[in-house]
C-alpha cells in the first residue's frame, strides 16, 4: 500500500472520539496514545481491518499483534483460560503497561496472533484510550504506530512521519507517559516467563507472584516479531564509552552534561540520568537527532543497574546490524 490517504488529525473533543469509533466500526486505522508508545489500532475482531493494519506498517504478516481492551472484566472474550497467576497480574498492574500472552480464545482471528495459539492482551492506562476503548465495547489490535523496524513513535507528530497518507486517522493524546514499550509476560504455560522488559519490572512481578520468575538477558528471538535489528533510527547509531574521543559529523546523546561538553561543536542531546525519565525521552531524542543527517549517532553507554534493563534491551536492537 503506497501513502495514498488522506489522515485526519483528531484530538480529544467528543466529536473527534466518534469520528475515531466510526472509522474502527467500518474496519479502518486509527493511530491511537498509550501510556507507553502510540499504537496502530483497529478492531481486533475484524481480519481484513487487522490485515490492514499489517499493509500500513509494511510488516509481515506473522508477527504477532497485542489486544488492547478496555477492562479486565473482558479478558475472558479474549482468552480461553486465565489461570490463577495471569488473574493475579492482570489485578495488579491493569490498566497499565504489562501484557499477558494467554491461550487464545476461539474467536480470535489468526491474523492477530500471526498463526499462534496464544494472544497479547492488555488493559491500557492511557486516558483518551480508555474512553475510546470503553465507548467501543470491543478490542483493538495494536503494534506500535511506525514502519516495520524503525523507531517507537511517543507523539502524534512522530507517528504522522512515518505514517502519514497510509492510515485513516491519528489521535493526539499528547506525549506517551512511559516512552517504552510494554513488558511482556507468558503466562500461558506453567513457567511464567518475562519475554520483552519494560516499564514493569520483573522485581514487581515477582513480589506478586511471591515466586521467582524466568527473565532472558535479552529478548531471544523465540517468536516471529521478536527480531534481532528493530526500534531503529535511519542514521547507524553507536553505544560509546566515556572514553571515546570526538570526530566529525557525529550526533551525540548522553545521560551526562559534563560528558557532552567536549563535543560542543556538534549536535546533541541531554537525557535524564534517572532510568524511568530516560525511557520516556528516549526514542523521542532519537527521532530527533536523527533529522540532523548525521554519519552517526553516538550514545553514551547508560548504566548497568536492573532498572535500566528495558533501555539495554532496547539499545541493543537499535544497535544491530
Ligand atoms: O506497549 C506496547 O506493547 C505497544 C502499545 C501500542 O501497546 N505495542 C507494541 O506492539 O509494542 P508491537 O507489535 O510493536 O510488539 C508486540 C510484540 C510482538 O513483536 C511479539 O514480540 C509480542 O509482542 N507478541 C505479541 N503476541 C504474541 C504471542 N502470541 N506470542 C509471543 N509474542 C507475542
Ligand atoms: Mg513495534
Amino acid at each position: 500500500s503506497h501513502p495514498s490517504l488522506q489522515t485526519l488529525q483528531l484530538g480529544t473533543s467528543d466529536a473527534d472520539i466518534e469520528q475515531a469509533l466510526a472509522i474502527w466500526r467500518r474496519g479502518g486505522r486509527v493511530a491511537i496514545p498509550t501510556e507507553t508508545v502510540y499504537g496502530l489500532a483497529a478492531d481486533a475482531s475484524n481480519a481484513e481491518a487487522v490485515n490492514g493494519i499489517f499493509a500500513a506498517k509494511q510488516r509481515p504478516a506473522n508477527h504477532p499483534l497485542i489486544v488492547h481492551i478496555g477492562s479486565g472484566a473482558q479478558l475472558r472474550q479474549w482468552a480461553s483460560e486465565v489461570p490463577a497467576m495471569a488473574q493475579q497480574l492482570a489485578d495488579a498492574f491493569w490498566p497499565g503497561p504489562l501484557t499477558l500472552l494467554l491461550p487464545k480464545a476461539e474467536s480470535v482471528p489468526l491474523e492477530v496472533t500471526g498463526g499462534l495459539p496464544t494472544v497479547g492482551i492488555r488493559v491500557p492506562s492511557h486516558p483518551l484510550l480508555s474512553k475510546l476503548l470503553q465507548a467501543f465495547g470491543g478490542g483493538v489490535a495494536a503494534p506500535s504506530a511506525n514502519l516495520y523496524k524503525s523507531l517507537s513513535p511517543t507523539s502524534a507528530a512522530q507517528v504522522l512521519a512515518g505514517m502519514d497518507g497510509r492510515i485513516e486517522a491519528v489521535m493526539d493524546g499528547g506525549p506517551c507517559e512511559w516512552g517504552l514499550e510494554s513488558t511482556i509476560v507468558d503466562v500461558s504455560g506453567p513457567q511464567v516467563r518475562i519475554l520483552r522488559a519494560g516499564p514493569i519490572t520483573q522485581a514487581q512481578i515477582e513480589q506478586v507472584l511471591g515466586q521467582p520468575v524466568q527473565m532472558p538477558q535479552q529478548h531471544t528471538a523465540v517468536v516471529p516479531g521478536n527480531v534481532k535489528a528493530h526500534y531503529q533510527p535511519r542514521t547507524p547509531l553507536r553505544l560509546v564509552t566515556a572514553e571515546a574521543q570526538p570526530q566529525d559529523d557525529i550526533g551525540v546523546l548522553a545521560h551526562d552534561g559534563q560528558w557532552l561538553q567536549q563535543f560542543a561543536s556538534q549536535p546533541q542531546r541531554l537525557l535524564p540520568a534517572d532510568a524511568v525519565g530516560y525511557g520516556r525521552e528516549l526514542y523521542a531524542a532519537l527521532h530527533e537527532m536523527d533529522q540532523h543527517g548525521c554519519r552517526e549517532l553516538w550514545l553514551l553507554t547508560p548504566p548497568q543497574q536492573p532498572d535500566w534493563l528495558a533501555i539495554h534491551d532496547r539499545l541493543k536492537r537499535a544497535t544491530a546490524q
